[in-house]
């Protein structure tokens, strides 16, 4: 099992309701996870940048000149900072201490940003993507329509370093939120820009509910577990 080192509160631990977790053993060969602090933020943009390079939503929506990558990253980052105290940000850590891959969930109920966090983020926004951009991130409301409406916890983004990919990163970042879902009983969801995401987003329990095409954009995979 990986290592996990000091998870954010659950709701269930901000009731005082959360047995204390038992921690498994930790392989060396296996990344510590543990959550990001201050100072591993601008790690988070850089290899969630990279590993979103290629990525077929991030590439729809930055209209701005290349290179993708940094642009992806202060992106996925601004994004992960709006939602505030909901967000649980994890980083998966090499011995070294280098970031290897990082992952930001929500929590139950607070998926959706609210409008303050928007127009909080707005200029940023533009920034980043490039003006034109606006249009098209209005056509992921698309995707945000098709949201499920049952408590869960929502995985807004995960990203391994690329020359690292295979090896585990990922996978180790999965599995604390998904222990703490089952532990829970509550679900997960996550939409997927990659069909090739499919089989491993699977060995997780997640099943497809619907492959939604975005109007001239890529094709989203949305993807729903239950508890077990
Ligand atoms: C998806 C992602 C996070 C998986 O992380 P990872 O560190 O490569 O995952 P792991 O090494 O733990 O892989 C676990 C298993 O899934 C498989 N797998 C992982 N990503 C895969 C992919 N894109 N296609 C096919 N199989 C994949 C691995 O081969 C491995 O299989 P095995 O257990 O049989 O050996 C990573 O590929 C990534 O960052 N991709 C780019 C960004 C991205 O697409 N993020 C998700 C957006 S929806």
């Amino acid at each position: 099992m990986t290592q996990t080192q000091s998870l954010p509160p659950s709701p269930a631990a901000r009731r005082g309701t959360e047995l204390p977790r038992i921690m498994g053993t930790h392989r060396p060969s296996e990344p510590v996870v543990r959550a990001l602090t201050g100072s591993d933020w601008p790690g988070y943009s850089t290899v969630m940048g990279r590993a979103f390079e290629d990525d077929p939503v991030m590439n729809f929506v930055i209209s701005a000149p290349p290179p993708v990558a940094p642009r992806a990253g202060r992106l996925l980052t601004a994004l992960a900072a709006s939602h505030g105290p909901e967000a649980i940000a994890l980083g998966a850590f090499a011995e070294s201490g280098t970031l290897h891959g990082a992952a930001c969930w929500t929590t139950p109920d607070h998926w959706r940003l609210p409008t303050s966090a928007y127009l909080r983020f707005a200029p940023r926004l533009i920034s980043t993507v490039g003006i034109r951009s606006m249009l098209r991130v209005s056509v992921l409301a698309a995707i945000e329509k098709r949201h499920p409406s049952e408590p869960h916890y929502y995985l807004a983004a995960i990203g391994t370093e690329p020359k690292h990919q295979g090896t585990g990163v990922g996978s180790a970042l999965m599995r604390p939120m998904i222990e703490r879902c089952d532990e829970e009983g509550i679900g997960a969801y996550l939409e997927s820009s990659k069909k090739t995401n499919l089989a491993f987003y699977h060995s997780f329990g997640f099943e497809l509910r619907e492959e939604l095409v975005l109007k001239g954009g890529p094709t989203m995979y949305l993807m729903w577990r239950d508890p077990r």
